[in-house]
């Protein structure tokens, strides 16, 4: 057998699962005085109780956070974050990702841990209720804890044939058949 080269690795992913357009967050965590964040997106797999899902690799200090923490919190980004997604798509030097790559930050409600992407959209923080090995990565469900939304924004950042883009205009009235999301 030939060794796989790290294009063949991920050959189905780039051809594939990158057609799965998906909303751009920051992934945010903190733990026993460390704090960093990682690009990713999310999912909603419960909606009463509300439940999300992200998945997150293990070379990440993230997920290491979240893992230690048992909580995390989920910024959902505008369309003007595209550089913030970009930085945080990379490690960062320090004990404070925050702090090191300058991503204003909201502090978490009382009783929460994860630090979040001010100017977001939305952020959901989480409490950790399940994780699960899957393939490369670490699924982690949790359930929304406390949320915050802002009104003012609008319009998502999304991934979509591994590039940022916008979205485009309603096509419907809002949920025309009534279901929630
Ligand atoms: C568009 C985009 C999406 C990403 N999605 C994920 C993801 O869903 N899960 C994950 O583990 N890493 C994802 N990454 C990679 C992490 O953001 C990256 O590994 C980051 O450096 C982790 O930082 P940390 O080590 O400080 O946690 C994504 C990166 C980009 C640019």
């Amino acid at each position: 057998m030939t060794a796989q080269t790290k294009d063949d690795v991920y050959r189905v992913a780039r051809l594939v699962l990158s057609r799965i357009a998906h909303p751009v967050a920051i992934i945010g965590a903190a733990h026993a005085g460390e704090r960093s964040c990682a690009t990713g997106t999310t999912m909603y797999v419960s909606l009463s109780p509300a439940m999300v899902a992200i998945a997150e690799h293990h070379g990440s200090r993230t997920t290491r956070l979240i893992r230690d923490g048992g909580q995390f919190s989920v910024s959902l980004l505008h369309d003007s974050q595209q550089e913030l997604a970009a930085a945080a798509g990379k490690s960062a030097t320090g004990p404070d990702k925050f702090a090191t790559l300058g991503i204003p930050v909201v502090e978490p409600p009382e009783g929460l841990s994860a630090p979040a992407v001010a100017g977001s959209l939305a952020i959901l923080w989480c409490r950790v209720t399940r994780s699960v090995e899957t393939g490369d990565h670490l699924l982690f469900v949790g359930e929304v804890a406390a949320h915050q939304i802002d009104e003012r924004r609008v319009d998502p950042l999304l991934r979509y044939r591994r590039r940022y883009m916008r979205s485009g205009h309603w096509t419907s009235e809002e949920s025309p058949e009534g279901y929630p999301t």
